[in-house]
């Protein structure tokens, strides 16, 4: 949700303006599963969906947050922080407050509106980017606080270990941290030396949901951490990290046969990591692509945290032509599955994916092309004195879209997400004209996409200095109401914040 609506919310729930915002993305990691904790290698992306708070500086201890993903309130003191059982979506806020008293700071509180796109509970480390967004609040709020994305990382999983009661690794707070736009980060969980990789060129990222719940997942995923402490100690190393494949190969033995499983796994995986970062350094997405699906096999028959759904997403994945890897990201168990696709073959791999999957296991996929984002941050936040809220005037003429139109139930081509604007694709309708149509206006049917609402891309007419009322703002566009009560989609920046006529 763009930041002026998340304001004008703020000023209806609290009566006032915020002063700050602060966002922290969600992740995937596209290899390196399991070694974090074995202070291993990991190489994770930030991506474009975030959790974002725009708040306003408190002068006592309260914290009072309304989240408009839940549209709860929730308010807790600093110096009386009690969990909830079971802990809820403050808890990653309070674990934080929590976890930067223990480490001696002295806090005020905020008042802060709270929106993610990150969806939750599906592998994409919504908790990592609540806990990352909510220091970002503590920074903005508190001058004193001032700490290193590594020092600031290490608190958000010391607060979901200590506070929230979650045994995760420090992949997820790291990258929510250090993300880089283009880039995915090289990071070892033993010293938190990091280095920027840049994704290679040519290729897509795309994120498929299985909306398979997580089932076991906290107490599977304790298990393993346990039995790769019970191999590291049988080995006499200080973690399986310590290890070469070579070096585990001339001692496996001495492992009974589980434990080798898992630690021939993570041993291997380290391995995997370094070899993708110089594939990625030599463009090499061939070779990439085999790591990654190496990995998922791994994941599947050594580590066994994959799923059925996890793996049909990838079995359908690997039999589609110009797709290089797949594999599931996160710790398993059902959420998602990452592919690395041709950029030029996006829309037929999700058409694939939407049609096959669904008929494979009853399930409904979701699916995110993403790019890599930048980690998190705070920014102040000033709205005009004017109180924009959600008025907005027409400032610039909006360009003109290529004259696709068409109507519902007629079958449009979907040709490639446009990288500038995510669910925003490049279509043709069926007479062979091109434009950008958002993905809300079509449907899936076997392989063709069916318009749903009549669409003609330009949807509404305005003029310069026309005044409107901003319903939502998504991605680069707003959704506007003008003077008739009429609705449409024009780009963001052909708007300005100003006061309402009177
Ligand atoms: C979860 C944890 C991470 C990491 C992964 C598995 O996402 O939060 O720390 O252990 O699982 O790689």
């Amino acid at each position: 949700m763009h930041p002026q609506t998340l304001a004008a919310r703020f000023y209806e729930v609290f009566g006032a303006h915020p002063t700050f915002l602060a966002r922290a993305p969600g992740r995937v990691n596209l290899i390196g599963e399991h070694t974090d904790y074995n202070e291993g290698f990991v190489l994770p992306m930030a991506i474009d969906r975030e959790v974002r708070l725009v708040g306003r500086p408190r002068a006592d201890d309260w914290v009072r947050l309304y989240s408009l993903n839940f549209e709860a309130h929730a308010a807790f003191r600093l110096s009386a922080l009690q969990r909830d059982n079971p802990p809820g979506w403050a808890d990653y806020c309070k674990g934080v407050a929590w976890a930067l008293q223990q480490a001696g700071y002295a806090l005020h509180g905020f008042d802060a509106v709270v929106h993610g796109d990150v969806p939750i509970g599906s592998g994409l480390s919504s908790s990592a980017a609540i806990e990352m967004a909510t220091i970002m609040a503590f920074q903005a709020s508190n001058p004193e606080v001032c700490l290193s994305p590594e020092t600031a990382a290490r608190l958000a999983q010391r607060a979901e270990n200590e506070f929230v009661g979650v045994r995760c690794g420090i992949m997820d707070q790291m990258i929510a941290a250090l993300g880089q736009v283009g880039h995915a980060l090289l990071i070892d969980c033993r010293t938190l030396e990091h280095t920027a990789v840049p994704l290679p060129k040519g290729v897509a990222v795309v994120v498929v949901d299985t909306g398979a719940p997580r089932a076991l997942a906290a107490s599977a995923y304790n298990e393993r951490r346990a039995q790769c402490e019970a191999a590291a100690q049988m080995l006499g190393v200080p973690a399986l990290r310590d290890l070469t494949p070579e070096e585990f190969e001339a001692r496996r033995t001495s492992l009974p046969p589980l434990l080798a499983r898992r630690a021939e796994h993570v041993v291997n995986e380290n391995a995997r990591v370094l070899a993708a970062v110089e594939a990625m350094r030599a463009n090499d997405i061939h070779r990439l692509g085999a790591l990654m699906s190496e990995s998922h096999m791994s994941l599947r028959d050594l580590y066994e945290v994959s799923s059925p759904a996890l793996d049909a997403v990838v079995e359908i994945a690997l039999s589609t032509p110009r797709v290089y890897g797949a594999r599931m990201t996160g710790a398993g168990f059902g959420g998602c599955a990452i592919a690395l696709v041709d950029e030029a073959q996006v829309g037929v791999f999700i058409a694939r994916i939407q049609y096959e999957y669904p008929r494979r296991t009853g399930l409904t996929p979701r699916l995110y092309v993403s790019a890599a984002n930048e980690g998190a941050r705070w920014q102040p936040f000033t709205p005009p004195s004017s109180i924009p809220t959600h008025r907005a005037i027409l400032a610039h003429q909006p360009p003109a879209e290529p004259p696709l139109c068409a109507e519902r139930g007629d079958s449009i081509f979907r040709e490639i997400p446009d990288p500038e604007t995510p669910h925003w694709w490049w279509c043709r309708d069926k007479r062979g004209r091109r434009g950008r149509v958002h993905e809300r206006f079509f449907e899936e049917e076997d392989y063709r996409f069916v318009l749903r609402e009549d669409f003609c891309a330009q949807e509404l007419p305005l003029s310069v200095g026309e005044w409107v009322m901003l319903i939502e703002a998504y991605d680069g566009w707003a959704l506007v109401e003008n003077a008739h009560g009429e609705r449409g989609w024009v780009p963001e920046r052909a708007l300005v914040p100003a006061t309402p006529p009177r």
